[in-house]
């Protein structure tokens, strides 16, 4: 069947962040493709929100309440899964500040979440992946930050910057034993992330936004998603230490 390399039937995977936007429909669709997903996150509600919606789709939903920053945590959870196929690390957050205005404190938040929380779920996922022998993906997310300077971009787009370089320092480093490790780099995403203004505000920054874009369009969490399920699936065999653009054209790197 020609999509059966999509097929993640008898697979597991291990989705940070999702208790809602990009995390929430990636396990979703992780799950339609056919794999139990383990689904971690700070906020409980959340993620028995994603349960469901994975229940719904006729998938299988594991929840782990925790947070990416707390390192025995994650390992205990990535290590409660029986076999490991995909982890995909999603979970993440905004800060915007003027260099000049940035504190330590900040800088420290950000990287912490965005950069450690990420660090510490590739090297779980491979070190057991290496233990149980296991040919696995890891995808994480990067920003379009890394692609387009912007105000107030320092700490968030530093740590994006850093996960792009894990990215392909690891893809290095377990490819011999058959795994394979990518990023994704988005652009705006209508999520909770970027939902930050009340009605007309919110419209307008949506339409500058859209208009950045050569598609005339924001991008959804599904958007996202889609490349989430290419890159953790055998689809993309051959892929390993890229970065893949869902970004409506906005930045078109070499
Ligand atoms: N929305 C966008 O436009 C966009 C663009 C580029 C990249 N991204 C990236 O995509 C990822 C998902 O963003 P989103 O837009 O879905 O945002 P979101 O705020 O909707 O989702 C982020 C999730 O991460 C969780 N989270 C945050 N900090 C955590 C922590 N310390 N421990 C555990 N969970 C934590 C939140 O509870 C939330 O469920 C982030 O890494 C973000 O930087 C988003």
């Amino acid at each position: 069947m020609a999509l059966a390399p999509y097929d993640l039937t008898g697979r597991t995977a291990f989705v940070t962040g999702a208790a809602g936007g990009i995390g929430r429909a990636s396990a979703v669709l992780l799950a339609e493709a056919g794999a139990t997903v383990h689904c971690a996150d700070r906020d409980a509600g959340g993620l028995h929100g994603t349960a469901e919606l994975v229940g719904k789709h006729g998938g299988t939903a594991r929840t782990h309440v925790l947070d990416v920053t707390d390192r025995p945590a994650l390992a205990k959870a990535v290590h409660s899964c029986e076999r490991l196929d995909v982890m995909a690390a999603i979970a993440g957050i905004m800060h915007s500040s003027p260099v000049l205005e940035t504190r330590e404190e900040d800088l420290d938040r950000v990287l912490n979440v965005n950069f450690k929380g990420v660090l510490y779920a590739c090297q779980e996922a491979a070190r057991l992946m290496i233990a149980r022998n296991t040919r696995g993906s890891i995808v994480t997310m990067a920003s379009g930050a890394v692609d387009t300077g912007g105000p107030g971009l320092l700490c968030y787009g530093a740590a994006k910057a850093a996960v792009v370089q894990l990215t392909k320092t690891l893809a290095t480093e377990v490819g011999g034993q058959g795994i394979r490790v990518n990023a994704i780099a988005p652009g705006w995403i209508r999520t909770p992330m970027t939902d930050r203004h009340d009605g007309e505000a919110q419209a307008h920054t949506e339409g500058v936004m859209a208009r950045m874009s050569p598609l005339g369009r924001v991008g959804e969490p599904e958007d996202v998603a889609h490349a989430v399920l290419y890159l953790a699936s055998d689809a993309s065999a051959f892929t390993t230490g890229q970065i893949l653009r869902p970004n409506g054209g906005v930045a078109m790197p070499w």
